[in-house]
């Protein structure tokens, strides 16, 4: 036999962190790479890569203690070559390689598909680093999509980059401006997954209502809704500002549209959102939902809050409460501010860390409660569920509800990949049981 040890696949283990925009990257990142397959364990791995997330203080520190952790694992195996990928590789660059020299390549989110030639450079000795915003369009310049089988849920990214400068936020800085992929571009990659076996996908952009790739998102969602075996869609995030009276009635129009929403606010204050430069009001957020609500009555509220933004008083937080109080969120994410070098507020007079901690935890208490109740109002209710997996016990299968619960069924006759009506029977913390109607 003529087989060698170099003809055999070389191993990529790949560590996600961050959004789903991430997980997204990570997958093409992962197709990209040709001689190489997938492993779950990076004491496997001959190329391993972190995909990085800078939002919050702590996502960029548990990049560097990771880093600390596997740097034994090159002395093991020196053939073995570490990246960063993704937001902390775009805000830090070569600082990486300076904190932690078992470092290979770096590469930011707007410039890795230049990663195959990147990897021959680090396989051939030589140190890597690219945190450019090219003028082309990475997409176009990416392999296709694996023919592999997939799950019936994907992420599919269509807008990146944000204008909106909030003056906590990093995003700006490390996604670039606001760029929207071709809408043929998304239509097609969307009917090769629907050939993999997808049946739900998420549209995913760091403002996805900002879409202006040919059409606006709402009509992007009607193209898509064109496509056969497509059964579902969603997006995710938006931006109050950029929710158009056609995205609104898209939700009314276009059955395969899930009623669910994740329109972040940040804060119920308008001195807050002032200083926070969100450009809209409480008022404006609240009549929005309203709008929103007229058309599709149903819709399930998902927001995300930061509490102890610089200078925020007791006053401000209370209208944060307030303003929950109002929405009943279905799901909720609050963060407490964590001030990020290089944005307008890390200059400002900091709120006290155990004012804020606090201000968080009534915060969380309080969206708890919403969403225990929402919970356990679905029970009793009719709702469909798109089968992801087998469950843990036996004969039962999980999924997800259009509120984007997830639903166990039991006794299940649906198989991966179905959408089938349900009647749900029990609501716990974070899931609801069913059965098939
Ligand atoms: N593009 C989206 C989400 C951006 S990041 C949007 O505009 O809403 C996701 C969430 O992280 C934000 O909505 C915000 O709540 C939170 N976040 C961003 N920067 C932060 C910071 N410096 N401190 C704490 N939370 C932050
Ligand atoms: Fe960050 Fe604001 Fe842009 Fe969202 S809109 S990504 S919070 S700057
Ligand atoms: Fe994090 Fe970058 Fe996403 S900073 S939240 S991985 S856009």
């Amino acid at each position: 036999m003529s087989e060698t040890k170099t003809d055999a696949p070389k191993k990529l283990f790949i560590k996600t962190y961050g959004c789903q925009m991430n997980v997204y990257d990570s997958e093409r990142m992962a197709e990209s790479l040709d001689g190489y397959v997938q492993t779950d364990r990076a004491e496997d791995a001959d190329m391993i890569l972190l995909n990085t997330c800078h939002i919050r203080e702590k996502a960029a520190e548990k990049v560097y203690s990771e880093l600390g952790r596997l740097k034994p694992l090159k002395e093991l195996k020196p053939d073995l070559k570490i990246g960063v990928t993704g937001c902390v590789a775009q805000a830090e660059g070569a600082e990486i390689m300076r904190r932690q020299p078992a470092v290979d390549l770096v590469v930011g989110p707007q410039s890795y598909h230049r990663l195959p030639q990147m990897e021959a450079q680090v396989r051939a000795g030589k140190p890597a680093l690219d945190t450019d915003f090219p003028e082309e369009d990475k997409f176009a310049h990416l392999k296709g999509r694996s023919t592999a089988r997939r799950a019936p849920a994907a992420f599919l990214t269509v807008q990146e980059g944000c204008d909106k400068f909030c003056a906590f936020c990093v995003v700006p800085y490390t996604r670039g401006a606001e760029v929207s992929r071709p809408a043929e571009r998304v239509v097609r990659e969307a009917q090769d997954l629907v050939e993999r076996g997808v049946r739900e996908v998420t549209l995913l952009g760091q403002n996805v209502n900002a879409y202006h790739g040919g059409m606006t998102l709402a009509q992007l969602i009607r193209a898509l809704a064109k496509v056969d075996g497509l059964e579902r869609i969603r997006y995710t995030t938006s931006h109050p500002n950029d929710m158009d009276d056609d995205l609104i009635a898209a939700h009314a129009d276009t059955d395969k549209l899930m009623p669910y929403l994740h329109l972040p606010v940040q804060s119920g204050s308008d001195r807050m959102l002032k200083r926070m430069n969100r450009s809209h009001t409480a008022e404006s957020y609240l009549r929005l939902i309203e709008r929103i609500r007229d058309v599709r009555p149903d819709i399930m509220m998902s927001g995300d809050f930061i509490v102890g933004f610089p200078e925020e008083t007791e006053a401000d937080f209370q209208a944060t409460l307030d303003l929950v109080e109002e929405v009943n969120y279905g799901y909720a994410y609050s963060f407490k501010y964590s001030t990020r070098p290089g944005t307008p507020a890390a200059e400002r007079a900091q709120v006290d860390a155990g004012e804020a901690d606090e201000r968080l935890q009534r915060l969380q208490a309080l969206i708890t409660r919403q969403q225990r109740a929402i919970q356990e109002s679905m029970v009793g209710r009719d709702l469909s569920v798109l089968v992801e997996k087998a469950g843990r016990e036996a004969g039962q299968m999980l999924g997800k509800s259009e509120y984007l619960h997830a639903v166990h069924i039991d006794d299940a006759r649906a198989q991966v990949g179905d959408v089938v009506p349900v009647r749900i029977t029990r609501a716990m913390t974070n899931s609801l049981t069913a059965v098939e109607m």
